[in-house]
């Protein structure tokens, strides 16, 4: 009765220039490692469901690019989207879709851009959430202990014992300022969010019918005519009226009934560079170089991808990202180079 549903549909504005909107960093072998990050998601998930009951989220840009990458996943099991409309929308549809295959499912919902370093821990974590969900009707996030103040994740505060290693949500914060992530961190009762959710299909039905406009509810309707072609096509006419707003807003933050379990598998979300940074083995002078060829002196705290082939001779830097890929070098100091990096792309409208 288990299911995956991998969320691969982001831009991944957030590590430009090396992803770009047009081959987001889910798509992409960014440590040199023979696999993608959306490759390596999957490989994980299928440990734990059965690799024919594992989705894909996507928009329909990336379709192609989920086929080359992930050719044992059928093309009804990849999930186009017509226009972005965050995550909320899309884990919505791959939740009515799996309800009405089998409505006892119980499915696991996990973003492409993180790192798991213990992955008997992560299945052995991700069983007992299943068995919790299956018996429960309560959406299920894991969280893991936060290392630091860091701005760009969800922040939940720990409320009354649900049972061993499961507790309510008390209160949910998405991407606090970098003020308030320290007094989160500080006082011990906060973990971080790490994306990866579980619930009972039909929980998770419930919760969305109140989030989401009534068009879910005219979707089983419509549900047993449907071929991928048209039911692809009646997504397109009617996702644009779906909002914005990721699960995150969309659950997590209302009276879901929505609870953590505390977790412990080496968890690195690897969507900034300050994150990729961050998860990384450091050199003696703190520099992080990524599957490059780099000349490095008197530098220090300083991350570097190179394209293979190109040689980078560094010199005198400290805390900064040297990033090239295609026709685009990135040199920025790498504290809030998020927001930076963000205003760049927007300037240049680069994909
Ligand atoms: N299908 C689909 N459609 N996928 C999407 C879309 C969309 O419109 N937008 C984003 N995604 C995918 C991304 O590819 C990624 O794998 C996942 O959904 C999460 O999106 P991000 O944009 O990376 O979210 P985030 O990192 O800012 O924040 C989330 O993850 C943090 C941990 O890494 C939140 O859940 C935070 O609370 C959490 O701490
Ligand atoms: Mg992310």
């Amino acid at each position: 009765n288990n299911y995956c549903v991998i969320l691969a549909g982001g831009k991944g504005r957030r590590l430009w220039p090396c992803s770009r909107s047009s081959h987001p960093k889910q798509f992409i072998d960014f440590f040199g490692v023979g696999r993608t990050q959306l490759q390596q998601t999957f490989d994980r998930m299928a440990k734990i469901v059965p690799a024919d009951h594992i989705y894909i989220n996507t928009n329909e840009e990336y379709v192609d690019l989920v086929k080359e990458q992930l050719p044992e996943v059928s093309a009804d099991r990849i999930m186009a989207e017509p226009i972005h409309r965050n995550t909320a929308p899309s884990m919505a549809w791959a939740n009515h879709r799996i309800s009405m295959l089998n409505p006892d499912a119980c499915i696991i919902n996990t973003p492409s851009d993180q790192a798991i370093f213990n992955e008997e821990a992560f299945r052995k974590n991700v069983l007992e959430g299943l068995a919790f969900v299956a018996a429960n009707d309560r959406f299920l996030t894991m969280a893991v202990k936060p290392t630091r103040p860091e701005p760009g994740y969800g922040y939940i505060q720990m409320g009354d014992v649900v049972e061993e290693d499961i507790y309510a949500v008390q209160s949910f914060t998405e991407k606090p300022e970098r003020d308030f992530a320290k007094i989160f961190v500080e006082s011990g009762e906060f973990y971080w969010n790490t994306g990866i959710f579980l619930s009972n299909v039909k929980h998770l039905r419930e919760c969305f019918c109140k989030i989401l406009p009534p068009v879910l509810r005219e979707y089983d309707k419509k549900y047993p005519e449907f071929s991928i072609e048209t039911e692809n096509a009646y997504m397109k006419e009617t996702f644009s009226s779906y909002p914005n707003i990721s699960v995150d807003f969309g659950v997590l933050d209302k009276p879901s009934n929505a609870c953590m379990m505390k977790c412990d598998f080496g968890w690195a979300d690897l969507g900034t560079w300050h994150s990729i940074y961050e998860a990384m083995q450091k050199s003696e002078d703190d520099n992080v170089v990524i599957d490059s060829d780099v000349f490095i002196e008197d530098c220090h705290n300083t991350v570097v991808k190179m394209p293979k082939g190109k040689l980078a001779v560094l010199n005198g830097l400290d805390g900064f990202i040297v990033a090239e890929k295609d026709n685009v070098l990135l040199v920025c100091k790498k504290e809030d180079s998020s927001a930076l990096i963000r205003k760049y792309v927007n300037e240049i409208q680069m994909k």
